[in-house]
């Protein structure tokens, strides 16, 4: 018998009920699960329970969470000014002269309203309550370079607006600044690790090194630092790219001044020496049921607007919208053999390690660096050196609120998750 009753040797009516039948169901079906009220009246016994329909409610509201096997990473930018910013530039008091982009001077805002929209889920929506509760009594700590640190300062605008009145301070010490939140007994910390190994540029103010070098089997000095955090959050990738090779010191040498002896060896194997030396560490030190670790692919660079078709752009100081026409990847010079590195060894850690894939996305987000609104050397850029974005802009970091902020809107979806 065919599951379609609407064919010639039917009456009308059969047919017509049969589809009041089917459209009943449908309704019904939705019913089910879009209503939490609705399913509560069942007690729960035999529908599918809260967790499995990933639903979080926060007070009266649902956080919708995507589907575990859902990639984030592919999909697009839409501009959203409703839900983003995530939080106010001016109401952000712990944010670096840095990174305050309107403050120094910006005069376009947009950048500020895009959300990315994966292709097939969405990303649940930011609520800074519910992962101040799960990082309640937790430290997460940030450990890495400047990009981390300009994520670091993401994280602390996202979670203090939540908590605007709460005792919250900051401290810095040489290596770490740390941001705590009294009422939550919770850190959010910065340990500066540019090459996550030893290297001559781990002083935090010193490091304008001419060669920098680095010890690629060397990384407990920094990792002793590390132990005991909830939440790892590692990336290195800027400084890999001041040239082809990365100088590597010799077999027993030191770094004492004048005596640097090193060896130059190309870059992705260098990038893997480090990486399998950093996944031993975590390997070593780190028990997965205490502490989730993350790894934040490359964040790119926008120094040629050639390479987005703007031939009256002077690196990225012009540009006040992502790149929207997505049919090619934009190429600006990013090394993604680095990011093949990366998902090959964490792959095949037995401590499992969540890979955020942010470098394609942030690719488009042309318009999203702090460019001429910034400082240099700790000073505001002044005036004749605005006016000379060709050498002064800095396409490296981003504005905040900006790109950061969606970074971290996929740590805050895989720990509300997952932990
Ligand atoms: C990273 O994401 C991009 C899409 O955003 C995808 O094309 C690429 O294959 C991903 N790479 C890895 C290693 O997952
Ligand atoms: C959001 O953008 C729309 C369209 O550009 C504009 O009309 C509206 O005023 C904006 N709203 C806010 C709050 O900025
Ligand atoms: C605060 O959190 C730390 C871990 O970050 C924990 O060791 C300590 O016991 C907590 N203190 C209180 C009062 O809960
Ligand atoms: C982690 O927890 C699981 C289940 O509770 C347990 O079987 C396992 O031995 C634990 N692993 C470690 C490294 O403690
Ligand atoms: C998008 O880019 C592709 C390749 O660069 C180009 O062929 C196409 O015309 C562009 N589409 C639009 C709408 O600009
Ligand atoms: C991936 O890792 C394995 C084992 O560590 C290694 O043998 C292989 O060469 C690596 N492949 C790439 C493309 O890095």
């Amino acid at each position: 018998m065919s599951l379609i009753p609407c064919r010639s040797n039917y009456k009308w009516s059969t047919c017509y009920r049969y589809f009041l039948l089917m459209v009943f169901l449908l309704l019904l079906f939705r019913i089910f699960m879009y209503s939490e009220n609705f399913r509560s009246v069942f007690s729960g016994s035999f529908l599918l329970s809260r967790n499995e329909v990933h639903v979080i409610r926060e007070k009266d509201e649902e956080v919708i969470l995507p589907p575990k096997d859902c990639d984030l990473f592919t999909g697009k930018w839409v501009f959203d000014n409703a839900t983003h910013p995530l939080y106010k530039e001016e109401e952000c008091g712990f944010l670096s002269r840095q990174v305050t982009c309107l403050r120094n001077g910006r005069r376009d805002s947009l950048y500020q309203n895009w959300r990315w929209q994966p292709r097939d889920c969405s990303l649940p929506r930011f609520k800074a309550k519910l992962l101040l509760e799960k990082l309640r009594g937790k430290r997460l700590m940030f450990v890495g370079d400047s990009l981390n640190r300009n994520q670091w300062e993401s994280m602390v605008c996202l979670l203090q607006s939540g908590v605007p009145l709460a005792k919250k301070r900051l401290s810095d010490s040489s290596s770490e600044s740390v941001f705590r939140i009294e009422d939550y007994n919770t850190t959010v910390e910065f340990y500066w690790a540019p090459f996550l190994v030893e290297s001559n540029a781990d002083d935090p103010s010193k490091h304008s090194i001419l060669d920098r070098v680095i010890m690629p089997e060397s990384i407990n000095k920094h990792g002793d630092n590390w132990k005991g955090a909830d939440y790892l959050v590692f990336n290195t990738y800027i400084w890999w790219m001041n040239s082809a090779n990365m100088k590597v010191l010799k077999q027993g040498g030191t770094f004492d001044e004048g005596a640097t002896e090193y060896d130059e060896i190309e870059r992705t194997a260098a990038f893997g020496r480090v990486l399998r030396t950093w996944a031993k560490w975590i390997e070593e030190n780190v028990d997965p049921n205490l502490t989730s670790v993350y790894f934040i692919s490359m964040s790119p660079m926008h120094f040629r607007s050639l390479d987005w078709n703007n031939p009256d752009g002077i690196k990225c100081s012009k540009e006040t919208a992502p790149v929207l026409n997505m049919t090619t990847p934009v190429n600006v010079g990013t090394d993604h053999r680095l990011l093949v590195v990366e998902a090959n060894v964490t792959r095949s850690m037995k401590v499992p390690v969540y890979l955020l894939n942010i470098t394609t996305l942030s690719e488009y987000r042309k318009d999203a660096h702090t460019s001429i609104y910034t400082t240099r050397q700790g000073q505001l850029l002044t005036e004749e050196q605005q006016a000379d974005p060709k050498i002064y802009a800095d396409c490296i970091h981003w504005c905040l609120p900006g790109l950061p902020d969606t970074w971290n809107e996929f740590l805050y979806t895989h720990i509300i998750s997952h932990t």
